[in-house]
């Protein structure tokens, strides 16, 4: 007798030879646990190339660690971890519940504890689920493999090797920056204002909005602030990124001096929606970092500095201040992110503006690039707010593609990267 394992490397090796998985129609599941979010969702997506591109959300969770998190200010990345473990098998039970698959036959649980060997609680939770259920009606995996914090990447990680093995079934692993970027240029349900939230999984599909290359992408997250153009579909070239601080990283951490909950963007968002809303006389300035700097990065340490700065001059502050100071925050991002981008967008003959990740869930962001598009005739594509920050269903997206691509892992081979770059690492291209 074959130890499963064995077979399993035999089988994926001939799946991979004959390329014979790769169907114009295909469930994915996806799995993302990059940083502090554990979200799975299955998709059914069909298209031979691009532009005949269409999905249906078959079932979506996900569980926010945010409040686990918020006594550190911060992700901590075991803590990350222990909770990635927890949260994957009652999320998975809940999405195949959602999608009311056709049960396609026992799973194979050899071998499943020797992949978890090092997530025990995880270990646990998916033998006893593998013993009650039956393999759902998926042919592929598409699982985060980067970038992210390490610790929890490899919990996915390990959660897909140890279901592909025993659904026997392929993994394409996935970069989280793609995952956004590709989430973003998606036409979701037809009504880009729909409360996504308020939806069943079902009443969810897709397609590709109509847009031309080249595009150039502004990902804003709680780790990146990139400028990428792109002459073609799924290929990248970095114009732009961050010295130091993240965009995001900078909302969160501004939000911690002020003394407001994590994650800090929504916090900062929601008290300068207050100072606009009611027309606050403005008394407080901050520096715009590198703005006239001729070329495409930035600097946000020196704003978080500035704030501290003026925090600690005017302490106790009031309510009345904390809004003020987060209104000019959230200008000064948005004048750096809008001057840098659209002058790449002039320079490079842009068409078609896209943003990405967590931050771009911002309503004045939103808003202003709006404005600055229209002005320019520029087609902009931003993914609904609750698309904007991570979830499974982008993961699910572009593992659509790279596995239309032929870009399967033999899963022995996986591998957590947590400062994963675009285009790199793309495995066993068709
Ligand atoms: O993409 P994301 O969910 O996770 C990472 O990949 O990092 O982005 C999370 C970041 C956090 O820093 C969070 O504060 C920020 O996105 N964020 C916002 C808003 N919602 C989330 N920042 C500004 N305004 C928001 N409304
Ligand atoms: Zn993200």
């Amino acid at each position: 007798m074959y130890p499963v394992g064995y077979l399993w490397c035999i089988v994926a090796e001939w799946l991979h030879a004959q390329k014979s998985y790769i169907t114009a129609e295909m469930r994915i599941l996806g799995i993302e646990t990059s940083c502090d979010d554990s979200a799975v969702c299955i998709i059914d997506a069909s298209g031979h190339d691009v532009s005949d591109f269409k999905f249906r959300v078959l079932g979506n969770a996900l569980s926010s660690q945010a409040a686990a998190h918020a006594p550190y200010g911060g992700v901590f990345p075991n803590l990350a971890r222990s909770e990635h473990q927890k949260n994957l098998v009652p999320l998975l039970a809940r999405v195949i519940h959602e999608s009311k698959p056709e049960n396609q036959g026992p799973s194979s649980i050899i071998e499943v504890e020797t992949i978890l060997a090092r997530e025990q609680e995880l270990s646990k939770q998916l033998l006893e689920f593998l013993k009650t259920h039956e393999k759902p009606d998926v042919d592929t995996i598409a699982v985060t493999v980067g970038p992210g914090l390490e610790p929890a990447l490899w919990v996915g990680i390990n959660f897909a090797k140890a279901l592909a093995h025993a659904w026997q079934i392929p993994i394409v692993p996935v970069n989280h920056m793609e995952g956004h970027m590709i989430i973003s240029t998606m036409y979701i349900s037809g009504d880009r204002n729909s409360r996504y939230r308020e939806l069943r999984s079902p009443d969810i599909t897709g397609q590709l909005a109509t847009f031309t290359f080249p595009t150039l992408a502004l990902l804003i997250s709680g780790a990146h602030t990139e400028l990428i153009l792109s002459r073609e579909w799924m290929q990248y070239e970095y114009i732009g990124r961050t010295r130091d601080d993240a965009v995001g990283e900078a909302f969160d951490k501004v939000a911690r001096m002020l003394s407001l909950g994590y994650p800090g963007g929504p916090e900062i968002s929601r008290l300068a929606l207050d100072a606009r809303k009611y027309g606050l006389r403005k008394s407080i300035f901050l520096p715009r970092p590198m703005i006239r700097e001729k070329n495409y990065d930035f600097s946000f340490a020196g704003l978080k500095t500035a704030v501290l700065k003026m925090v600690e001059t005017n302490a106790p502050v009031t309510l009345e201040f904390k809004k003020q100071l987060a209104r000019e925050f959230e200008d000064a991002v948005t004048d750096v992110l809008e001057d840098k981008t659209m002058r790449a967008v002039e320079t490079f003959g842009i068409k078609t503006l896209v943003i990405g990740g967590g931050v771009s869930a911002n309503r004045h962001i939103r808003s202003e690039f709006a404005a600055a598009c229209e002005k320019t005739g520029t087609v902009l594509l931003i993914p609904p707010p609750e698309f904007a920050t991570d979830n499974a269903l982008m993961i699910a997206l572009a593992g659509y593609f790279r596995a239309r691509a032929g870009q399967f892992s033999v899963p022995d081979k996986l591998r957590a990267n947590g400062s994963l770059k675009l285009g790199e690492g793309e495995e066993m291209p068709a």
